[in-house]
C-alpha cells in the first residue's frame, strides 16, 4: 500500500476531541460521535513529496489535512502531470472512492511535511448513516469541487495563458493589509501543470504582468495589482 511506505517515517499518536472538534468535516457532531470517533482515526506525519493515494489503487481510507498543503494530480505513462487542486488545512480528500467504491480517482501527493488525520471507509461510512450534518458537509465539498472543475474547464477553453495565469493568481491570493497577495510558495512548474501551459510560457506570462505592473514580486510573495482584472 502506497500511503504505508510512508507510514515508516511518520508518528502515530492518539486523535482527542479537542482536535476533532476543530476539524470543519466534523462540525456537526457532539462530544460522544467525536470520542467515538477519535478512537478509531489515526493522525500520521507524511514528508515532503510522500504519495498518499495513487490513482487506479483500491479505496479504504478519508484523509483530513491537520497541516502542510497537498497536490490532487493526475499523470500520463511519459510522467506528463496535470494539477487538479492544491488542498490545505481544514480539507479532506479520498472521500469519493468511498462513496462510490471505485477505484481512486487521481493521485494525492504532499507539497511540504504534512499531519493527516485517516478515517477508514467503514469507520467513515458508518459516521455518514449516522450523521445527516456529516453527510451535508461532504455533499458540499463536492459541490465546490464541481464548481472549481467547471471554472478550470471554462478558463482551459475560453481564455489564453494570461487570462488563466491571472485568474490562477487571483483565486490564490490572500487579503494582506489590504493587498491582495499570493504568499504561498508555488513553482513556476506546479503553476503551469494547474494551467495547462507550459513552464517557459508561463515564465513569460509573469514577466509580463511584472513589467506592465500588474503584479509585484515581494521576496517570496506575488502582490497583485488592481490592475490585474480578468477578461469578460
Ligand atoms: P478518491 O477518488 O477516493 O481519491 C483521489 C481523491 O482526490 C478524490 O477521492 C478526491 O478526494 C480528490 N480529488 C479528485 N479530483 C479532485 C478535484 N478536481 N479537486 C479536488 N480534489 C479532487
Amino acid at each position: 500500500m502506497i500511503a504505508g511506505k510512508n507510514f515508516d517515517m511518520a508518528d502515530r499518536a492518539n486523535v482527542s476531541t479537542a482536535l476533532l472538534r476543530n476539524v470543519p468535516l466534523f462540525a456537526g457532531l457532539d462530544d460522544e460521535h467525536l470520542r467515538a470517533l477519535g478512537r478509531t482515526i489515526e493522525r500520521r506525519s507524511f514528508a515532503r513529496n510522500a504519495t498518499i493515494i495513487r490513482a487506479e489503487d483500491p479505496t479504504d481510507s478519508l484523509y483530513i489535512v491537520i497541516s502542510g498543503r497537498l497536490k490532487v494530480l493526475m499523470s500520463d505513462t511519459h510522467g506528463r502531470e496535470v494539477i487538479l487542486s492544491i488542498l490545505g488545512p481544514g480539507e479532506f480528500f479520498g472521500e469519493m472512492g468511498l462513496l462510490d467504491d471505485s477505484p481512486r480517482s487521481a493521485t494525492v501527493m504532499t507539497l511540504e511535511a504534512c499531519e493527516l488525520l485517516c478515517i477508514s471507509k467503514s469507520e467513515f461510512k458508518r459516521s455518514l448513516s449516522e450523521n445527516f450534518e456529516l453527510s451535508l458537509i461532504v455533499m458540499r465539498g463536492l459541490v465546490k469541487r464541481l464548481r472549481e472543475a467547471d471554472q478550470k474547464i471554462g478558463s482551459l477553453a475560453l481564455m489564453d495563458v494570461y487570462g488563466r495565469v491571472a485568474r490562477l493568481l487571483l483565486e490564490m491570493a490572500e487579503d494582506v493589509n489590504g493587498e491582495k497577495v499570493v504568499v504561498r510558495k508555488l513553482s513556476k512548474q506546479d503553476i503551469a501543470k494547474m494551467i495547462g501551459a507550459s513552464r517557459e510560457m508561463v515564465s513569460r506570462v509573469m514577466k509580463d504582468l511584472h513589467l506592465s505592473g500588474y503584479i509585484e514580486l515581494r521576496g517570496r510573495s506575488i502582490v497583485l495589482r488592481d490592475s490585474i482584472l480578468l477578461p469578460e
